[in-house]
């Protein structure tokens, strides 16, 4: 190890190994055009905010280029809405280019030029096309290097290619590129071919920007087409190419709430039959409704109906119930959910049982094979190891030991109408059913509560508390106002 530091060393000292700017490996930048309103899905949010696989967009496109070059060498050009747009994929450390006027894909471009300047090579990408792999945009990389052609356009044979740019050749299949036409301005004749734009591309990066300025909005949007640098490249001499995408449907592009909803399937059936070949067993997968980013150990089933959601973390050996919607939680291994549990930001441990309608809010916390029953809800509490609340249940803002029983109907009264308030219940207590803790409170350790009390007080270790009215009897009493109403409602009847 200390030998190959001192190699590496002494390497970076030697002029003659130094990188000369023709064997350097060439800088690569991927933009990311997202600027677009989205006028088709007639809806007041940014298009690339919208959500597939319970992820926008623009993240999932973001998540792909990552995967090739680092964040400092992604650019995401965005214009419309674009202070939400930045805010929602901030935290990826991608750069932001700002289109102010959305004036056309090309137009994208234009804007950007200055930061991609110094690049060598430029991959585009749409920010309205969040199937596309890693694995592809290595692929057109690593074929646009090989090749040196002007530009690369990555390209697939689509059943039915509405709505497309269709890929002009100069001659048979495979040949180069002669330019490519929008749908709108094909003829009935280009409308049949089947070769559709991807709308990614790799560009040499001098001759894009040597060229771009050629691109004029003579068309009929009126708008700065990128796909017109194709034909410009061409007119200028340069080469144009194209590689097919290995699986065509990685290009879909999302314009309409239907192509958004059809990637939105596709995307969580390749998600299902990910995790099954990890070694998740999920029945019906069709009817389940697993987020991209959820991660699920082995030997876990997920039965029909069952949706998990947001980057929740499922562990092995679980079995989770139908009609269970857990969103951005953390589920031990071994954990039992059974049907209709609604989990919020909780952390369930190891063993822990649930439900049926368990109500888990954010902030619950659920100890190492603690019981939560039906119609429990927690919320901002902390249930200790081997703990039980199994029965029509309210436990917001409480810290509850290991080993503590709480009876069915327990309530804690934790706001006063201003303010929420704690209740501590130490470890080995038990809490008789249809007891009300008033917060502030306190029970200490082993500590009984008898069943219907109101716990106003703190209660000391050991002890048992009572906070509920004396039982009166009066014996015979229902017997006499039974007479006594019989004589006394004589008259009305007679
Ligand atoms: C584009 C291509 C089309 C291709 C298709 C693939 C053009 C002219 N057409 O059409 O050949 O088959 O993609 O999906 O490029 N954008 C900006 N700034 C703008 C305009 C658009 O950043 O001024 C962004 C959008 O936010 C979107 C992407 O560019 O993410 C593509 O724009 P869109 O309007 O969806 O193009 P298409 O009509 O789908
Ligand atoms: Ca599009």
């Amino acid at each position: 190890m200390r030998q190959t530091k001192k190699n590496s060393a002494l390497r970076n000292l030697d002029p003659s190994s130094a990188p000369s700017a023709k064997s350097r490996t060439p800088r690569i930048a991927i933009a990311i055009i997202a600027a677009g309103k989205g006028t088709r899905l007639k809806s007041k949010h940014p298009k690339v905010l919208h959500e597939v696989g319970g992820k926008p967009l623009l993240g999932h496109v973001i998540a792909a280029a990552m995967k090739v070059v680092s964040a400092q060498d992604v650019f995401a050009v965005i214009g419309h809405e674009a202070d939400r747009v930045r805010q929602a994929v901030a935290d990826t450390g991608v750069n932001f280019i700002l289109q102010k006027e959305q004036r056309g894909t090309g137009h994208a471009l234009m804007v950007a030029r200055e930061p991609l300047t110094p690049y060598d090579q430029i991959i585009v990408l749409s920010g309205d096309a969040p199937l596309i792999s890693p694995q592809t945009i290595q692929k057109l990389r690593e074929f646009h290097a090989s090749r040196h052609p002007a530009m690369t356009i990555l390209t697939a044979q689509l059943h039915d290619p509405t709505g497309y740019g269709r890929v002009i050749r100069k001659g048979q299949e495979n040949s180069d590129v002669k330019a490519i036409v929008e749908e709108k301005s094909a003829t009935p004749v280009q409308r049949k071919i089947r070769e559709i734009n991807s709308g990614v591309y790799a560009f040499d990066a001098k001759l894009l920007f040597e060229h771009i300025d050629k691109l004029s909005s003579d068309n009929p949007h009126g708008e700065y087409y990128l796909t017109d640098m194709a034909a410009i490249l061409v007119k200028a001499k340069q080469r144009v190419m194209a590689v097919a995408a290995s699986d065509p449907h990685e290009i879909l592009g999302s314009n309409t709430r239907a192509e958004m909803v059809d990637i939105d399937q596709r995307m969580r059936m390749a998600k299902c039959r990910q995790l099954m070949t990890e070694g998740v067993t999920i029945f019906y997968p069709q009817t389940c409704v697993i987020d991209w980013d959820v991660e699920i150990g082995p030997d876990t089933i997920v039965e029909p109906f069952v949706q998990i959601l947001g980057k929740t973390r499922v562990g092995s050996d679980c079995r989770i119930r139908s009609y269970t919607v857990i969103n951005n939680s953390v589920i031990g291994d071994g954990v039992f959910i059974r049907p209709a549990c609604v989990l919020d930001e909780a952390c369930v441990m190891k063993g822990a049982v649930l439900g049926p309608y368990s109500h888990l809010r954010p902030g619950s916390e659920i100890g190492e094979g603690a019981h939560v029953g039906n119609f429990v809800e927690t919320k901002k509490t902390r249930l200790g190891r081997g703990s039980k609340a199994n029965h029509l249940t309210y436990l917001g803002d409480a810290e509850i030991g290991e080993g503590v029983n709480i009876g069915a109907g327990t309530i804690t009264c934790n706001y006063d109408g201003a303010h929420k308030h704690t209740t501590v219940i130490e470890d080995g207590v038990f809490i008789g059913s249809d007891s009300t803790l008033v917060a502030p409170v306190k029970v200490g350790k082993g500590a009984y509560v008898g069943a219907a009390s109101c716990i106003t007080d703190d209660v000391p270790p050991d002890s048992l508390a009572i906070g509920r009215a004396h039982q009166i009897v009066k014996e015979g009493w229902v017997k006499a106002k039974r007479a006594g109403r019989q004589k006394s409602e004589k008259p009305v009847l007679g």
